[in-house]
């Protein structure tokens, strides 16, 4: 297959990406093996925390050592950081193989030069709001869980550290709008996202993205996009509680509910990155066309029947411009 400039650099940065999150995987998993005398002070303890007598109100400052704290910290920084630089190195790597086989999906009977309305202002507004927070968001966080064993030994330790700092503060601020956006999207979206019988077929049919000139029918969402916004909102639903307990530590709960927010947070985060990547991927030069849904609002009456064909001939039926 021959390979076009843009799509040979696009396929070089996910290697290299891939091979980046490849490499912090297995260093995250050694960095955190408990040593052997640690290990045999933990068994001395049968599991039970150390703790001693305080004076002051904080009665959790007497708790002087907690085992689950080892076992958590192993988790955190071993198994999660582990298992989720290989999800996020195998998704950079899944996508790349996908646009080198299937290449980029056209609209198959060429553009006819006519729009529809797709998305009204309210609806990009949304969906630009959530994507902007969450694009920072993400890296901030990813940088937290990965900065160290990546960027750390390329960087200098001022600027990690200068760089860390500013991302911490603007992943704490831009959590506010990032739930907005989605409540938003979920507010507007949601009546469009129930899982139907036509779903199913399009699942059947694997979407129309496997094979050239399938297009199977689908309404305003497809069965795709429909777990694309379930992931969304509860992803984001997960992370926001979550988040919001370790923003406001120790306020109604202890330290093992820290511990669990920490956890939940971590894996979300991950898992919604992995997910974000492949939407944005189809929604940019994965799919010709897909791009001026979000963009401009309007799209080609040729991809909209392509890809959406009852939404079509619902608007078509109700009105030109109607959700
Ligand atoms: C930053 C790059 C992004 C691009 C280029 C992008 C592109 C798009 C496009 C073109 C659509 C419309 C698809 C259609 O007309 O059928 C869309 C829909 C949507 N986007 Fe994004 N998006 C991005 C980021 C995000 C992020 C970060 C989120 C959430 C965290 C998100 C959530 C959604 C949802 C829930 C939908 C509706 C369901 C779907 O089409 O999958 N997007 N996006």
């Amino acid at each position: 297959m021959r390979l076009f400039g843009f799509k040979r650099t696009f396929l070089a940065a996910a290697l290299a990406l891939g091979l980046a999150f490849a490499i912090a995987a297995p260093q995250a998993a050694m960095a955190q093996q408990t040593p052997a005398d640690e290990a045999a002070l933990l068994q001395q303890l049968k599991g039970g925390p150390v703790t001693g007598r305080v004076s002051i109100p904080d009665a959790k400052s007497g708790v002087l050592i907690q085992p689950q704290g080892r076992d958590w910290r192993q988790v955190s920084q071993g198994t999660v950081k582990s298992v989720g630089g290989w999800l996020l190195a195998i998704t950079v790597i899944a996508l790349a193989a996908f646009m080198a086989i299937r290449g980029r999906i056209k609209v198959e009977h060429g553009m006819s030069g006519r729009t529809i309305e797709r998305f009204k202002g309210i609806e990009r507004f949304a969906h630009w709001l959530t994507a902007i927070c969450f694009v920072i968001l993400g890296l901030s966080g990813l940088n937290v869980s990965f900065g160290r064993s990546l960027l750390l030994p390329i960087m200098s330790p001022e600027a990690f550290t200068a760089m860390s700092a500013f991302g911490k503060l603007a992943h704490n601020f831009l959590s506010f709008p990032f739930v907005l956006g989605v409540f938003l999207m979920a507010v507007l979206w949601i009546r469009h996202n129930i899982f139907n019988a036509i779903d199913m077929e399009w699942f059947r049919q694997g979407g129309g993205l496997l094979q050239k000139g399938v297009h199977p029918p689908a309404g305003k969402f497809n069965g795709g996009q429909k777990i694309i916004f379930w992931l969304v909102v509860l992803g984001a639903l997960a992370l926001a509680v979550s988040g919001y307990i370790l923003m406001f530590p120790f306020y109604g709960t202890d330290i093992a509910g820290m511990q669990l927010a920490q956890l939940v947070h971590a894996i979300a985060g991950i898992v919604m990155v992995a997910v974000i990547l492949a939407h944005i991927y189809i929604g940019s030069i994965g799919m010709e066309g897909a791009f001026d849904a979000m963009g401009s609002g309007q799209v080609d009456v040729n991809w909209a029947r392509e890809h959406h064909s009852l939404w079509v001939k619902d608007v078509t039926a109700r009105g030109a411009g109607d959700d």
